[in-house]
């Protein structure tokens, strides 16, 4: 939310009386407010903007454009823009009509400084509170765009929305990492959607699937006659990104070499095709994807340690869809509702049987693996009763049908005996751990993890 709309104190001033506009200003500066003045009312227009954060004081009675003409064009561009105005002495039935076609409010000549002030600070406050609304109304308006670009209510999905929406306005380097098939690209590209750039290009760069001997001038870009084939000018992606989001996807494949290059890029803000001579100035914002730990990279020689800080001002991890399952229901039904519409098809609800087998598996691949489930749901002939269990049986990763029966109750023991042996793994076995996250007593968990023949260290 803006934080300037928390104290706005601009006033435009517009008389054409030098003796009055100079007095006027005098005693609203005092009040501490700022003040820009006009002589004629058209230039007063020409700078009054939407979402002006201030306040309008204007003369009626001037030469060329009178203060009702101004009211009329200030309220073209803002409707909710306060104009005050200032009549003459004994004119009701002018002030009468000025309310009427929307001032704010209006001062009849002479007027004591005092009356001045307040009428303002009244306006002031009125447009904060405007200015206020539509500042959250924005924000709730994209946190609904985004609602439904990232799909998720779990809580690792909202903070990373909030963050998304708190970094869209910077240009701060943002390294999205995360398992492959998690939504890195799609957190990129809302990066750049609701952000201040929204405007430039948004260009995706896979590093890993650029040729070695490919990637300076796939990056850099070279002139013609560089190297043998390189027949025209090419610009690169450094270049073509300039004013938007470059988005560089798997970046931990970049070659060494091309890693030093594109650090001396980011911190000179300007690259060098191959085989020219003069660089050219770049400005874009940098978005960068690993599926790979890049400490790890770094560690071990690969990453450089230095472009490694360059680029990750700002980390952001999603979460696996094993570590969300709650998003898991809300996801399918997005994936399935589209399938079906895509494939002309019927979509029929998964039934709690077959809800409680998606929420049961691993998702090595993800979303992207959950997204393939869905699309076969929706084009499976099998029964509806049946489906769910048949595509996931031959799914690659998926785990075996828990019980000797699809019944509720079954698929249900499945799921707790996997999220205990879960939560065991992930906490090498620290059972204190285990209890806290399912919020179960010790006495209930080991009875649990006999029941269904789990070991501490499985
Ligand atoms: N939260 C989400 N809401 C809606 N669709 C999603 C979400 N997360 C991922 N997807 C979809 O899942 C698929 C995989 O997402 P994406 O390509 O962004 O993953 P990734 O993390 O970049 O994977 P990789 O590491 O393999 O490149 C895409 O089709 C994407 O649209
Ligand atoms: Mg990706």
């Amino acid at each position: 939310m803006g934080a300037e709309t928390q104290t706005i104190k601009n006033l435009f001033l517009i008389d054409d009386e030098e003796a009055m506009r100079v007095a006027t200003r005098q005693w609203l500066e005092l009040s501490g407010w700022v003040v820009v003045d006009f002589a004629a009312a058209g230039e007063a227009v020409a700078a009054v903007a939407p979402d002006f954060d201030g306040v309008i004081i204007s003369d009626v009675k001037m030469s060329g454009m009178d203060g009702l003409a101004l009211l009329d064009d200030v309220r073209r561009i803002d409707r909710e823009i306060p104009v005050i105005l200032i009549t003459g002495h004994g004119d009701v039935p002018m002030a009468v009509d000025a309310l009427k076609r929307g001032a704010y409010d209006f001062l009849e000549k002479p007027f004591a400084p005092e009356r001045l002030i307040e009428v303002v600070d009244r306006a002031l406050d009125k447009r904060r509170l405007v200015l206020q609304n539509r500042d959250l109304k924005r924000l709730l308006d994209q946190k609904s765009g985004l609602d439904a670009r990232l799909i998720g209510r779990s809580s690792p999905m909202s903070a990373i929305k909030d963050e998304i929406l708190n970094l869209a306005g910077t240009r701060a380097s943002v390294l999205i990492s995360g398992e492959t098939g998690t939504g890195k690209e799609v957190v990129a590209k809302c990066l750049h959607d609701f952000g201040g750039w929204k405007e430039g290009p948004f260009v995706a760069v896979n590093c890993a699937a650029i040729p070695e001997n490919m990637v300076e001038s796939e990056l850099f870009g070279h002139e013609a006659g560089a190297f043998t084939g390189a027949v025209g000018r090419r610009i690169g992606h450094l270049e073509h990104a300039n004013g938007g989001t470059l988005f560089l996807d798997e970046i931990g494949s970049m070659p060494l070499e091309m890693q030093s290059k594109l650090l001396r890029a980011l911190e000179n803000r300007e690259i060098t095709r191959l085989g020219a001579s003069m660089p050219v100035p770049v400005d874009f914002r940098l978005v960068s994807a690993a599926n790979e730990d890049l400490n790890k990279a770094v560690s071990e020689g690969r990453f450089r340690e230095d472009l490694f800080y360059r680029i990750n001002t700002v980390e952001l991890t999603v979460a696996p869809l094993r570590e969300r399952r709650e998003d898991i229901p809300l996801l399918f039904q997005a994936f399935a509702s589209q399938a079906a519409e895509t494939y002309d098809r019927e979509f029929v609800q998964p039934d709690a049987t077959a809800t409680a087998l998606l929420l049961a598996q691993d998702w090595p691949g993800n979303v992207r693996q959950l997204k393939n489930i869905a699309e076969r749901y929706v084009l499976s002939s099998a029964e509806p009763a049946d489906r769910m269990s048949r595509i996931l049986n031959g799914h690659p990763g998926m785990r075996e049908e828990g019980g000797d029966g699809t019944s509720l109750a079954d698929q249900v023991r499945h799921f707790e005996r996997h999220l205990i042996k879960d939560a065991l793994k992930r906490y090498g076995g620290n059972v204190k751990a285990v209890m806290e996250e399912l919020d179960i007593p010790r006495r209930t968990l080991n009875e649990k993890m006999v029941k269904y023949g789990i070991a501490r260290l499985d």
